[in-house]
């Protein structure tokens, strides 16, 4: 029996990888990718993602786009990291789809059914919206594994993981729900880095193999350049990879805060791995991962896809 999820994301290179990871794995139904700001702008977002499916084949999942803005603050993008259209990398053809009419927090609350575990990928807009409009919703809402956050060093500043950075509120708003959460932060992602040689083995693999080689191409520059990484984190695939398989990722109980009003510090996400704060425990929170596992599990499952 496949688990139901939705996406929530803003393409870029690592969601897009986890959009085929998801397609290519019998373990989860993707029932619908929802879309929002953050690497780069919705419309280019929103367009990465119909491309994605496309590539993957799936061009019937419903696409919807969401937030064009953060909460309660200006929109920081990515480009650095994803180049201007979002996916620099591979040709990337003009999408044949159009997302659905609906706003994606509408389009969640239509689609979420008991059971369903949610996979944000991005700055939580959407979700924290979704709450926020359909407070109904959140019983139905099995699980949120999100891709964000970090107990150590951030991404964007020394404090902040991008995710959180660009919506602090949004992600507070989440992780005080007291709906089901894990949180997959830098601090694993970082330890799973995608190789030329991952590249090499999917370059010649069919369609989405090669997409996902050029994609990871581009995306390697960005971690030679700043971390001086011979590979790159595949951050996002690691959140679908939770679901499929829970033994790759060690997680720890704990209390995840953001913070929100400070000038050095917005978007941090505190976790409290001893429970010296008395805050009550809200998320299982990533503190290792078999590095080896995972990354076999998405190489052999996009290398499985046309
Ligand atoms: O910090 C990494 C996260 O921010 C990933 O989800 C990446 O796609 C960006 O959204
Ligand atoms: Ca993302």
């Amino acid at each position: 029996m496949s688990t139901k999820i939705v996406i929530d994301c803003d393409p870029g290179h690592d969601d897009a990888i986890a959009i085929l990871l998801a397609l290519a794995s019998p373990e989860v139904e993707l029932i619908g990718v929802t879309t929002v700001a953050g690497n780069q702008t919705l419309d280019k977002t929103t367009r990465n993602a119909l491309v994605t499916l496309e590539v993957g084949g799936r061009a019937d999942i419903p696409v919807a786009a969401g937030a064009d803005a953060p909460l309660s603050r200006e929109l920081r993008t990515a480009a650095h990291v994803h180049g201007d259209s979002g996916l620099d990398g591979p040709e990337l053809p003009e999408p044949r789809t159009q997302p659905v009419t609906e706003h994606a927090v509408d389009f969640l609350a239509e689609i979420i059914e008991g059971g369903t575990v949610l996979v944000p990928t991005a700055p939580l807009t959407n979700i924290a919206l979704l709450l926020e409009r359909h407070p109904e919703v959140r019983d139905r809402i099995e699980h949120i594994v999100w891709m964000g956050g970090a107990i150590g060093e951030g991404n964007v500043t020394p404090a902040a993981e991008f995710n959180a950075f660009v919506d602090p509120e949004a992600a507070a708003v989440v992780c005080a729900s007291g709906i089901p959460l894990t949180m997959i932060g830098l601090d694993v992602t970082h330890k799973a880095l995608f190789t030329r040689a991952h590249a090499e083995r999917l370059r010649e693999a069919g369609r989405a193999g090669r997409f996902v080689a050029e994609l990871s191409d581009f995306f390697q520059r960005f971690h030679e350049r700043s971390y001086g990484f011979e590979g790159s984190p595949i951050h996002d695939a690691m959140a679908v990879a939770h679901v499929i398989d829970p033994t790759l990722v060690t997680a720890r109980t704990a209390n995840v805060a953001v913070e929100t009003s400070s000038e050095l510090c917005d978007g941090r996400t505190v976790v409290d791995l001893r429970g010296v704060t008395g805050r009550p425990e809200n998320a299982d929170v990533g503190v290792d991962v078999d590095a080896d596992r995972f990354l076999e599990l998405l190489v052999s499952r996009i290398e499985s896809l046309p």
